[in-house]
């Protein structure tokens, strides 16, 4: 898998020698609150999720990348393309940045570059990301990004052992309206 290349970002495929990065990442329950990420308890959660993670991109089932800040040379974040359809060519996207690195603009950076490549090099003509209702900074990127609101799912949301609403927004290469 290559990597991809932003301004200030670099996105590459998760190894195993990342795994104590990750994990700092999948244990922060308040980070993965609005995510249907499960929270790892130790690191050998981390590590057997890298390992279907390998072996999913493998399959091309699945794209999944650690997002690397260049300044600091650590990784801030990870974004995924899963649940690939070559058939009906879409996929669904989804991300989460670490906390002390929010509200700098860098998930739209990083997800803007996997857009063109889900588009370009994957061929992929839709992307699907279903949001919280109340997941604000979520839904203001995006729709910074482009993404339309397509409909309220009604109760397909656990979140702290309750059903919730969300919305599904998609972006399409070729919009049709
Ligand atoms: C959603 C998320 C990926 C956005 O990444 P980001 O790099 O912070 O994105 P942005 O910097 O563009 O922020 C998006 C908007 O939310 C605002 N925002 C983000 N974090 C904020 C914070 N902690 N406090 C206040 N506003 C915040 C930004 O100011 C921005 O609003 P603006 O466009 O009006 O300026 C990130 O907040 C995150 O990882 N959240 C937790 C996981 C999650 O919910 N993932 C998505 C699941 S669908």
């Amino acid at each position: 898998m290559e990597n991809i290349q932003t301004n200030r970002l670099i996105l590459k495929e998760i190894k195993i020698e990342d795994a104590e990065q990750i994990y700092k990442l999948f244990s922060d329950k308040e980070l993965l609150k609005y995510t249907d990420n499960d929270i790892h308890k130790t690191i050998k959660d981390t590590k057997e999720l890298i390992g279907i993670y390998q072996k999913e991109q493998k399959t091309g089932k699945s794209f999944r990348w650690a997002i690397w800040l260049k300044k600091t040379n650590n990784i801030i974040g990870i974004l995924s393309i899963y649940h690939i359809n070559r058939k009906h060519k879409f996929a669904t996207i989804g991300s989460f940045l670490d906390r002390n690195y929010q509200k700098n603009g860098f998930m739209p950076e990083a997800r803007l570059a996997t857009i063109n490549y889900a588009f370009n090099k994957l061929k992929l003509n839709r992307l699907e990301a279903q949001v919280f209702v109340k997941n604000m900074y979520s839904i203001k990127m995006l729709e910074k990004l482009g993404f339309k609101k397509e409909g309220r799912l009604r109760q397909n949301f656990m979140i702290n052992n309750k059903l919730e609403d969300s919305f599904m927004y998609s972006i399409l290469i070729v919009p049709n309206k």
